[in-house]
């Protein structure tokens, strides 16, 4: 059946700012000393979970399940009797409901599916750095077409939805600069860009999968551009927030020129894609090239590791045109 898009989209901005709250009454509980930052390591010691992180997924898939049963578990049974396998039906992918091991073979496919991360940059809010967020997204056919992102330490929340738009706080469009002339890129990109990318968690030293290898290589980019010197020369700076989604809604805002990071899950991703491709940015599964503007822009379909998004340009005219109306 035909998704009204337009209900779904209320329904999640809602969603996303109450899961929000309940992020910042735990951090309450927390600064008033009424409650102590427990956490528990998952694959490795920087791939952590808190007790916040399962609680915040309860209560959105619950509230999903609420007003939507229908994208829910066709049958729990059979879900059990598969050895925990996520069958077909299954329209809700939450990064701690996924954590118990599964395949992602089959995670995403052709059904409209909810992709969650109930809390994402889980060191920084165990760190109280107020880089954190709730992500919400619906992907159907394989690509994500609504995306709320709330960050409540700062009470921004980003949201788009196929053909309405990207948005801060309901009001304000992204790219927040709304200038038809800005260029794509500045001529010398990355030079005079702000260049954002993660560290991921994974800390294996394998030759194609050695995170302070990547990190150095997009870290030389833009030490090289910066030795070529010359007015203009310089990457303006580098950085790493520790949100990768929160760094795509940056990246949609137009604040981060490029981001990259190898490592992402579908959850880490699907709200931000879709919130920076209504914005008018760009992503593909490629890595940092030498010039960006060279990268080839796929047809983004969930399911990749490695990740680069490149900031919007001004609106378009068409974007334009539906500003003015
Ligand atoms: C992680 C953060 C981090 C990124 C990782 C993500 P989490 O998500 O977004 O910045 O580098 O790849 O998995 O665990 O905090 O939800």
């Amino acid at each position: 059946p035909q998704e009204d898009l337009d209900a779904i989209y209320a329904f999640a901005v809602d969603l996303g700012r109450k899961a929000g709250r309940l992020l910042m009454d735990r951090v309450e509980q927390r600064i008033s000393g009424a409650a102590a930052q427990e956490f528990e390591e998952k694959e490795n010691a920087v791939d952590i979970v808190t007790q916040t992180d399962e609680d915040v997924e309860v209560f959105i898939r619950n509230a999903i399940q609420r007003q939507y049963p229908s994208h829910q578990y066709v049958c729990t049974f059979l879900h059990m009797i598969l050895g925990g396998k996520l069958i077909h039906d299954d329209r809700f992918l939450g990064e701690e409901t996924y954590a118990k091991g599964q395949s992602r073979d089959y995670l995403i496919d052709e059904q409209p599916t909810w992709c969650i991360d109930p809390l994402d940059g889980t060191v920084n809010y165990t760190h109280l750095f107020p880089m954190f967020c709730v992500s919400i997204g619906f992907i159907v056919a394989h690509r994500p077409v609504l995306g709320v992102i709330y960050a409540p330490f700062q009470d921004q929340l980003f949201s788009a939805c196929s053909g309405r738009g990207a948005w801060l706080n309901e009001t304000r469009r992204l790219p927040l600069i709304q200038n038809p002339s800005i260029p794509p890129m500045p001529p010398n990109a990355p030079a005079q860009c702000i260049l954002s990318c993660e560290w991921g968690k994974d800390r294996r030293d394998i030759p194609d999968g050695n995170m302070h290898r990547k990190i150095e290589s997009f870290v030389n980019l833009a030490a090289e551009l910066g030795s070529r010197g010359g007015k203009g020369g310089m990457v303006h700076g580098v950085r790493s927030l520790g949100s990768a989604t929160l760094d795509l809604a940056y990246t949609a805002m137009g604040a981060f020129d490029i981001w990259w990071e190898g490592g992402c899950w579908e959850w880490d991703v699907a709200a931000g894609i879709a919130i920076l491709l209504e914005a008018g940015g760009l992503v593909t599964t490629a890595n940092p090239p030498e010039d960006p503007e060279t990268a080839p822009i796929e047809d983004v379909r969930l399911g990749s590791r490695l990740y680069l998004a490149i900031r919007p340009a001004g609106p378009s005219a068409t974007e334009t045109g539906r500003q003015s109306q």
